[in-house]
């Protein structure tokens, strides 16, 4: 992605922290550092990976950006063509459903995410109602067409999700998050819960629709393996924030921060003939209540120094569009994925 290409969302030092109950001794309040001072900027119809373990906050970070929460601190525009600029920060409730038309989501699990007690129909249609995009046979034309596009069948339409298999169900989701024609659309891990074998012709549908459509998509996964290739940039989360953040192709070929390094040497190798040995990352992601001083990685960091533990590493740009949060990002030689 070159830096001219227009931006159509910019976040900047985005905060979001959940209170967490009183303890026993219940003094002091503490809170889940969901997302702690993180600043980047999407591309109009570029599909920006978002990775990280679990709990390193790629949900928190998606809903912020559509509202489904407030955040602490920080502020969200969105530059959006023919509308102009949005800050949706701190925008209000009335106003909230003129920007729902423009950022949807698709979530993780189609099995929970969909209504059991809605048709097919009703389902996708729900977001042109609650909006008042479209009234009556309107809504059954924008409902049948945008099912087409996502090939479900208009006899899909009159049955409940249960009916359905996996890939059928996420197909479901993506139409209602298309039906009202965004320009963006956060998809949560849309793949994590479908088999190997159907995981392909949802990316694909995704990509088409991309193209069709003009989409710009966050997408969120887990892993590097599905950001691959679908991602034009991808950016890399460490407990709240990123740590890292370039072209596809760049970020796989040079790696810049031990975290990526370490995600990568743990994607399956497609030839069993080469030898993989994962950099092991020791223990569990630490808690964002009270998450480590200086780089948040350093206490799972094998190349960690001093320094690591004393001061946090600062955001920087180290070749064009290559950012990096690591004190020692010049020095360290670190291993690719070559796939
Ligand atoms: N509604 C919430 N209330 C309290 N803590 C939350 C809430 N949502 C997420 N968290 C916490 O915030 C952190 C980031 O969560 P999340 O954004 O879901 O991460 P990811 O999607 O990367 O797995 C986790 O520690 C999680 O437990
Ligand atoms: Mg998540």
């Amino acid at each position: 992605m070159q830096k001219e290409q227009p931006v159509l969302v910019e976040v900047k030092n985005l905060r979001k922290f959940f209170p967490v109950r009183r303890g026993t001794f219940g003094f002091t309040k503490k809170f889940v550092r969901a997302v702690d001072d993180l600043s980047f900027t999407v591309f109009r119809g570029e599909t920006l990976g978002l990775v990280g373990e679990s709990g390193s906050g790629k949900t928190t970070t998606g809903r912020l950006l559509l509202r489904g929460y407030a955040p602490t601190a920080g502020e969200i525009l969105y530059h959006l063509p023919d509308v102009g600029t949005m800050n949706i920060t701190t925008l209000p409730k009335k106003e909230l459903w003129e920007f729902r038309k423009h950022a949807q989501m698709i979530f993780q699990d189609p099995y929970s995410s969909l209504n059991p007690r809605m048709t097919v129909r009703d389902i996708i249609a729900e977001p042109l109602v609650a909006t008042k995009s479209a009234k009556g046979e309107e809504v059954s034309q924008r409902v049948i067409e945008t099912a087409k596009r996502c090939q479900l069948s208009i006899e899909h339409l009159r049955r409940y999700p249960h009916a359905f298999s996996g890939g059928q169900r996420q197909r479901i989701g993506i139409a209602r998050a298309l039906v009202l024609r965004p320009s963006f659309i956060v998809c949560d891990e849309p793949v994590s819960a479908l088999d190997v074998s159907i995981q392909a012709q949802i990316l694909n549908l995704l990509k088409d629709l991309q193209a069709e459509f003009g989409l710009t998509y966050l997408f969120i996964a887990h892993d590097l393996s599905v950001v691959e290739h679908i991602c034009n940039r991808v950016g890399v989360m460490y407990l709240g924030n990123l740590v890292e953040l370039a072209a596809t192709q760049e970020l796989f070929q040079h790696p810049l921060h031990p975290y990526t390094e370490a995600l990568m040497s743990s994607i399956p190798e497609a030839d069993p003939k080469v030898k993989m040995r994962p950099i092991k990352l020791s223990g569990e992601i630490p808690s964002p209540i009270d998450p480590p001083s200086g780089c948040a990685f350093h206490p799972r960091c094998q190349y960690a120094q001093a320094l690591c533990a004393e001061s946090r590493p600062e955001w920087r740009e180290i070749s064009p569009n290559h950012f990096v949060a690591c004190h020692f990002a010049e020095s360290l030689q670190l291993k690719g994925f070559i796939g």
